[in-house]
């Protein structure tokens, strides 16, 4: 494959400082106002105002216009089977999420969906999001299982999830949501998890991450608390807590040395505070509140607490059904207390630390070539402008892919 060279570019390198960026540091974008990006071999060969490139690379040229890291989408319940449309009328009737759940709908519902489906239905399904992401400049997704609650129904989604992200041009990610719901009696089934669903995910896939939803409807803060302790022995953990309401898991996450903790829309200051000054990062979702009840985390409190903060959109059918880092981005600001420079470093080099990538996230030499040019000069117009497409080009592993 020939070099790739992009000039004419006004470049975000995002990299300078600490990975993940805390605090201040969110807002350094590293620019190169006028510069060059050369890509050998799907790596990142040279990055300046000025590179030398053989005779025969093929030339994009930017025209001004800005280049930045792919996004790194890094909460994604993005395998799913089935739509949820007829509770989303019910929802805007005023009936709550709470209520849904627990009369059997919600995540429940698209369970059966995902129960009936085939392996390859869904990796069917969950390919065709994959597309639309990358399409929005989307590079790496990480994609939790948990709308199987038996164990084979999770292996089957997390071998899907494999499956899709074989086909498509980017990195996936996938994370064992062991904790998302239960069926019967929570203390029961957080039994039948830690025995038998968690030994049978551990055994093929033994470097994955394990997820659980803490939350009232969902599992408690011991059941949660229960399988973290057994499952970080072997595996690294994120939590979803406080969506709707705060139960103490900030403190449990903190304790257990949880990679992040995701939602924090009901968090107290208090366990904002506490999370800002630990290791474990925080991950904010704003297209939730914004289908759903208009709360969103206090991520500008965080930040300037000196946290961590990542950014994703919690693609899936019941809370937030969108795939677009962009309009993430363009709500992160309006709702969460973000500046557009704090957003653009939330949805790429801390997204990617949330999953573990150091090779991607910034554009220095040696980096993975996942690039987006936009189709503007100013990225503050990422976050300004809402429901089209900012992204014209789009570069995964150093291929043209859009
Ligand atoms: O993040 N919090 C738990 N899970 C999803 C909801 C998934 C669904 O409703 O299907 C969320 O909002």
């Amino acid at each position: 494959m020939p070099s790739l060279l992009i000039r004419n570019a006004r470049i975000l390198t995002l990299s300078a400082g600490s990975r993940p960026r805390r605090g201040k540091e969110l807002a350094e974008l590293g620019v190169i106002p006028q510069g060059e990006v050369l890509v050998t071999a799907g790596k990142i060969t040279a990055v300046g105002p000025k590179v030398e490139a053989a005779a025969e690379a093929e030339v994009i040229d930017a025209q001004g216009r800005v280049l930045l890291p792919g996004f790194v989408d890094c909460h994604t319940h993005a395998c799913w089977a089935g739509d949820r449309l007829g509770e989303w009328e019910q929802k805007l009737r005023g009936v709550s999420h709470t209520e849904i759940l627990k009369s059997g709908g919600g995540i429940h519902a698209t369970v059966r969906a995902v129960r009936e489906a085939t392996k390859k239905q869904l990796a069917a399904h969950l390919k065709t999001r994959l597309d639309a992401m990358l399409r929005s400049g989307t590079t790496t997704v990480e994609i939790k299982s948990g709308y199987g609650l038996e164990t084979e129904a999770e292996l089957k989604m997390l071998r899907a999830i494999v499956r899709a992200g074989n086909e498509w041009p980017g990195t996936i990610v996938p994370t064992a949501l062991l904790g998302h719901a239960f069926e019967g009696d929570l203390d029961e089934y957080a039994r039948m998890v830690v025995k038998e669903m968690l030994p049978a995910v551990s055994k093929e896939f033994p470097d994955i991450t394990v997820d659980a939803f803490c939350e009232d409807g969902a599992w408690s803060l011991e059941a949660c608390v229960r399988l973290f302790e057994k499952a970080a022995k072997h595996h690294p953990l994120r939590v979803h807590a406080d969506q709707f309401t705060s139960r103490g898991m900030v403190p449990e996450a903190v304790r257990l040395h949880a990679r992040s903790v995701d939602h924090l829309e009901a968090s107290a200051k208090s366990d904002l505070l506490l999370l800002a000054k630990s290791p474990t990062m925080g991950v904010v979702l704003p297209g939730t509140g914004f289908h759903t009840d208009g709360r969103y985390a206090r991520a500008g409190f965080f930040v300037d607490a000196g946290g961590a903060v990542a950014l994703a959109t919690n693609c899936n059918p019941g809370t937030s059904p969108t795939h677009s880092m962009p309009f993430a981005i363009a709500l992160a600001v309006r709702f969460c207390g973000l500046s557009p420079a704090e957003a653009i470093a939330a949805a790429t080099v801390n997204a990617a630390a949330v999953l573990g990538f150091s090779d991607r996230g910034t554009v220095a030499p040696g980096q993975r070539a996942d690039l987006v040019l936009l189709c503007h000069k100013d990225e503050r117009q990422l976050a300004y402008e809402l429901g089209g497409n900012p992204v014209d080009v789009v570069i995964a592993n150093g291929a043209i892919v859009r």
